[in-house]
């Protein structure tokens, strides 16, 4: 069977490997699924993974099968399995459990262990293959009527995640009503927060991003009846007291200048989502003491968040279905760049790494 793979650590090592048949009877207790994968979407870890950035291939392998935005449909699953039958659309989850307690109570998602393993991006081989079985746990059904924007549940649940967390922290506050919500980053993360924000009935959302409108991204936006501004034109500072004070910042861009930033624009009593996975090394100057000042003077609290475990998939599927409802059709204009088969894999990575208008590139699988 065929797998999109990258040798971890060896730049430009990204080839089709062969990996024997997955069958039920792999996972144990009767709880596999075998799942025929249709669609596989790819973002910046992937473009890292195949960078040699980030990424470890799974134990007794050389290499790892990338992807880990999956959508497909079962084939197959074991005697133990109520919930799920063939022919039903579903998505995986990436993480899987290590051992500190949060993993014990199946929140791998905010585990401590030091070393976790993810699907397609660390020590365990991920969707961009023919099929794959997994644990039922593991597995949310998607509706038919969301077949066609399936593939965009994984990078919805990382959204969701982060909005879940800044409205559990902000129960500190007891009566928090948030009224102006600003977005950094208009790719496929800051498009979904955008979305759920509106979702969740903020009405004054601002969203921005580097790129000056019009622009696939911003046309999106303002379809939500959210406000996009370039931040070349106005940066988050002005944006904040134009549009401000922002009660929650949802960052998704990666960009660590942006966090801090994102810190001074926020309103007193605010909450910042840091989401974007930064590359690594860069060093920035910041204004530290005014940014400390504000912090504490407005009590406001800044949160990182990665991954997303079984529940936030869920609540995206319900999203997902409500943004059908409200803006039919907005969902599916985030799928720009299909790529047709695994074998097409150079295209892929040509599109992740170098298509200026690219939000979302897939994989069609099937
Ligand atoms: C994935 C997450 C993952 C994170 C860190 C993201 O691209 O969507 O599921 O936890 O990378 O590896
Ligand atoms: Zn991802």
């Amino acid at each position: 069977m065929k797998a999109v793979a990258v040798l971890p650590g060896k730049k430009g090592s990204i080839h089709l490997a062969d990996l024997p048949e997955p069958k039920v009877e792999d996972v144990p207790d009767g709880r596999g699924v075998l799942v025929e994968v249709l669609r596989v979407g790819v973002d910046g870890t992937d473009k890292e993974i195949a960078d040699a950035e980030y990424g470890a291939a799974p134990e007794g392998y050389d290499f790892l099968v990338m992807g880990h935005e999956s959508f497909g449909r079962v084939l197959e699953v074991g005697p133990n399995v109520r919930d799920i039958a063939p022919g039903d659309y579903v998505v995986a989850t990436v993480r899987r459990p290590g051992s500190s307690i949060y993993d014990r109570i199946g929140l791998s998602d905010v585990t401590t262990d030091e070393t976790y393993r993810e699907r397609g991006i660390n020590l365990l081989h991920g969707y961009l293959t023919e099929r794959y079985v997994d644990d039922a746990e593991f597995i949310v059904r998607v509706p038919d009527a969301l077949n066609e924007v399936g593939v965009l549940l994984e990078p919805t649940s990382i959204v969701e995640k982060g909005i879940e967390q800044a409205y559990e922290i902000q129960r500190r506050l007891k009566v928090w009503r948030p009224l102006r919500a600003a977005v950094v980053g208009a790719g496929t993360l800051g498009l979904l927060a955008t979305l759920a924000l509106r979702l969740r009935g903020l009405v004054e959302v601002t969203t921005l991003a580097r790129t000056a409108p019009p622009t696939i991204n911003s046309e999106l936006v303002e379809a939500l009846g959210v406000r996009y501004l370039s931040t070349r034109e106005v940066p988050l500072s002005e944006a904040a007291e134009e549009y401000g004070p922002f009660d929650i910042i949802f960052e998704a861009t990666g960009a660590s200048v942006v966090a801090f930033e994102a810190m001074e624009a926020l309103g007193r009593n605010g909450v910042l989502v840091l989401t974007g996975i930064s590359g690594g090394n860069r060093e920035i100057k910041v204004p530290g003491d005014r940014i400390m000042l504000g912090f504490v003077l407005g009590n406001k609290v800044a949160v990182g968040s990665v991954n997303a475990n079984r529940s936030y998939f869920e609540t995206g599927v319900r999203d997902m279905a409500l943004a059908e409802a409200r803006y039919p059709g907005w969902l599916g204009r985030l799928l720009t760049h299909p790529v047709q088969g695994l074998e097409n894999y150079a295209e892929m990575i040509r599109l992740l790494t170098g298509e200026r208008d690219a939000i979302k590139v897939f994989v069609e699988v099937k």
